[in-house]
Formats: C-alpha cells, sequence, structure tokens
C-alpha cells in the first residue's frame, strides 16, 4: 500500500525559481518552433505535399485509421509534385526540425511521418486532425493589418471582405468543430438521432460552403437537409458541391438568404437547426436574437437547435480548465468584430429569445454545443 504524505496546513511547498533559461526555451525555442511548424505545414498544405501523402498512403492501404506512417523520398516529393528539388530539400528540413517527418531507419534515404503525424496531419477524417485549424492561422498571417487596424479603430470588416480562400479556410476549421459535435449529438440526443436514422429535416444556418453540412448529411443518409447563408460566394460552392449531379441527389438544398426571411415560408418545418460557428459572427445582438427567434419559428414541436459556440470566459475570470482553442477562436476573428459568450452571458441571450428557458450545455469532455429546444 502506498503511503500518503501529509504536510502539516501551514507548511510551505518550495518552488523552483523559473529561470532565464527556462523563459528563453519557452519564448526562444518553443515558440519558433510553434510559428515554424505553422509556416511549413501552410506552405506543405498549399503546394498539395500533404494530400500528396495521403493519395499515397491510402493507395497502399484502404483503410486510413489502421495507417501508421507514410515514407518517401524528397526526390519523389520533387517530380511528383513538379517542385524545385533544391528548394524542396529546405522545405523538408524544416519540417524534419519541427517533428513532422523524420528518417526512415528501416530504409535509408527516405524519410517518414513522425508517430501519429499521419493522423494529425494528414489523414483530415481522423478526429484527431488539426490540419484545417493550422491553416487557418497560416492563413490569417496574411491579413494581419486588418487585425492591427482592428485593434486601432475598433471597426470591423464584414465576412465576405476577406479573401474566398480564407474564408474557406476558416469554414473548414469549424466543420472541424462541427464534426465533434455530430458525435456528442448522437450520444446524448439520443431521441433526435433516431428522428434522423429513419428521416427527419435539418436546417443548417449559416452553412457556409456546405462543409459542416456535408458532415452531417454523410452520417444521416436518410434525412433531408437545406443550408442557407448570406455569403453569396460560399453559397456558389455548396450549390456546386451538393448539385444534381453530386452524390447527394436532391437530398441536400441551400439558398442565399437570411434566416428571418427564409423563417417566413418554413414554420414549424425542422427537426433539427444547426447553428454552427455562426452566432458571435454577427455583428448587433438584435441579429443575433433574430436569428435564434427564426430557428424557434421554424422547428416542430419538440425540436432542437444545436448551437455550436465557444464559451469564453472573461479575461479576469479564472476558466479553471484549458480554454486555449476557444481563445485562439476569440483572437481570430478581431477581424470581424466577433462577440464570443461567457456561460452565463449566452444564457441570458437566450432568456431574450422565443427559447427562453429552453436551453442545456450539452458536453462530452472539451466538446460541447447549446442545445435549443422548442417546447
Ligand atoms: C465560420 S462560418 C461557419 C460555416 C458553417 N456553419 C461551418 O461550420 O462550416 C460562419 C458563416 O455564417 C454566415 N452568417 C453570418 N451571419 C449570418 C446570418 N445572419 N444568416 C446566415 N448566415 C450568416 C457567414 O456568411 C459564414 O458563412
Amino acid at each position: 500500500m502506498t503511503e500518503r504524505l501529509k504536510y502539516p496546513a501551514n507548511a510551505r511547498v518550495t518552488m523552483e525559481p523559473l529561470t532565464i533559461k527556462d523563459q528563453f526555451k519557452k519564448f526562444g525555442i518553443k515558440a519558433l518552433l510553434g510559428f515554424q511548424t505553422v509556416m511549413v505545414f501552410g506552405i506543405g498544405r498549399k503546394l498539395g505535399i500533404f494530400d500528396y501523402l495521403y493519395t499515397k498512403a491510402t493507395k497502399q492501404c484502404s483503410e486510413p485509421e489502421s495507417i501508421a506512417d507514410v515514407s518517401f523520398s524528397p526526390g519523389e516529393i520533387a517530380s511528383g509534385l513538379g517542385l524545385d528539388p533544391y528548394y524542396i530539400d529546405g522545405w523538408l528540413h524544416m519540417a524534419i526540425e519541427c517533428g513532422i517527418f523524420e528518417r526512415d531507419a528501416q530504409a535509408p534515404g527516405m524519410l517518414k511521418t513522425a508517430p501519429h503525424l499521419f493522423h494529425l496531419l494528414v489523414n483530415r477524417d481522423h478526429p484527431f486532425y488539426i490540419g484545417n485549424n493550422l491553416a487557418g492561422f497560416y492563413m490569417v498571417c496574411g491579413y494581419q493589418d486588418n487585425l492591427v487596424n482592428g485593434f486601432k479603430t475598433g471597426q470591423f470588416g464584414k465576412w465576405d471582405d476577406l479573401p474566398r480562400d480564407l474564408r474557406l479556410e476558416a469554414n473548414k476549421m469549424s466543420a472541424s468543430l462541427g464534426r465533434r459535435v455530430i458525435d456528442v449529438f448522437e450520444k446524448h440526443c439520443r431521441e433526435q438521432h433516431k428522428v434522423l436514422r429513419k428521416g427527419g429535416r435539418v436546417l443548417e444556418i449559416g452553412c457556409g460552403f456546405g462543409v459542416n453540412l456535408e458532415n452531417w448529411a454523410g452520417k444521416y443518409v436518410n434525412a433531408r437537409f437545406d443550408g442557407i447563408d448570406i455569403d453569396h460566394d460560399s453559397i456558389v460552392a455548396a450549390g456546386e458541391r451538393f448539385g444534381a449531379r453530386s452524390k447527394w441527389g436532391d437530398r441536400v438544398a441551400v439558398a442565399e438568404m437570411d434566416a428571418p426571411s427564409f423563417a417566413k415560408n418554413h414554420r414549424d418545418s425542422y427537426d433539427i437547426i444547426i447553428v454552427n460557428q455562426v452566432l458571435h459572427e454577427i455583428p448587433r445582438e438584435s441579429e443575433r436574437r433574430a436569428v435564434l427567434d427564426a430557428a424557434h419559428s421554424m422547428l416542430k414541436a419538440g425540436g432542437i437547435a444545436v448551437v455550436g459556440e465557444e464559451v469564453v470566459p472573461s479575461i479576469l475570470e479564472n476558466p479553471g480548465k484549458n480554454v486555449l482553442f476557444e481563445v485562439m477562436h476569440k483572437w481570430f476573428e478581431v477581424i470581424l468584430g466577433s462577440r464570443f459568450y461567457s456561460d452565463a452571458g449566452f444564457r441570458a441571450l437566450v432568456d431574450s429569445t422565443t427559447f427562453g428557458s429552453q436551453k442545456e450545455l450539452v458536453q462530452e469532455g472539451g466538446v460541447y454545443f447549446w442545445k435549443l429546444v422548442r417546447r
């Protein structure tokens, strides 16, 4: 039996002081490596290197889940993608320093993905895939002037003023969060899950390019889906994704419209309404309320809204848990004048809508969503 150490109540535990060397390691080495990792990944993704490795690995093994790593030669990357071999040597060198690749001890002259890196950075279907988040932050580096301007003036740009490629990356980031929400929904909303397994109707408000909508439609193959968004470019892209000749047939439809206008012709129509990472981006509180009221009116009695929104405590409040991803999201959207809510703040917002008290934070580990019920 292990004996528990007991300290007298007034005992002082002496901690080693943090040395300047420790801080140097954190800010001089770890910070630089982190920054380089984001840069190397972002550039590699743009060059198609991660897609190349995904295709190579899945050609060799049809079950991506069971792939441990993918091995390749530097020359193969350059010739396979038509890239300059000398410069690619530099990219690979940095990627090794960042810990993305390592030298393949079994095959001289070859490199391979480091342990677990295939799933973290290459296999976009894996629950731990972090590539969309890294790519999103990589993209934002190019728009620092907008951030600086935002801090100086308090003004913000509109979502659709941002370049299309940044909007698409941001959508992929939201959809990564949305994907994990689907698993929590399945586990904690059994009744609604059963409805969607058999059929049912779903609306996504703010579906953007349709990445999140596609994940839901792929999961619930008997349900019918509608998606709306006010961003013209993203609805055109979503229209192509779900077009008549796509595998979705007439099961998924999208329209360029805001929620209150769409609600006029869709009262009591939906079993589930998804609002994934949209609400905080709407600049005015009155408009956010209008979107939730519209959602309420479009739900059937007993239907639920699945609202993916980060809970971000105030800066002076000790969160009591790790909020790195939430804070990253808040800081990322200085460009848009987004408003993030604390737990109490979001509850107050819902109280002021037709959903009133019918709300619950559904949570599983670090993944959560707000479940709003139409009674
Ligand atoms: C971060 S994206 C999320 C896209 C999608 N829900 C996902 O998870 O991939 C936010 C989207 O909300 C849309 N949006 C913002 N305000 C809206 C409104 N009032 N009505 C409909 N869509 C809106 C934006 O145009 C943008 O496409």
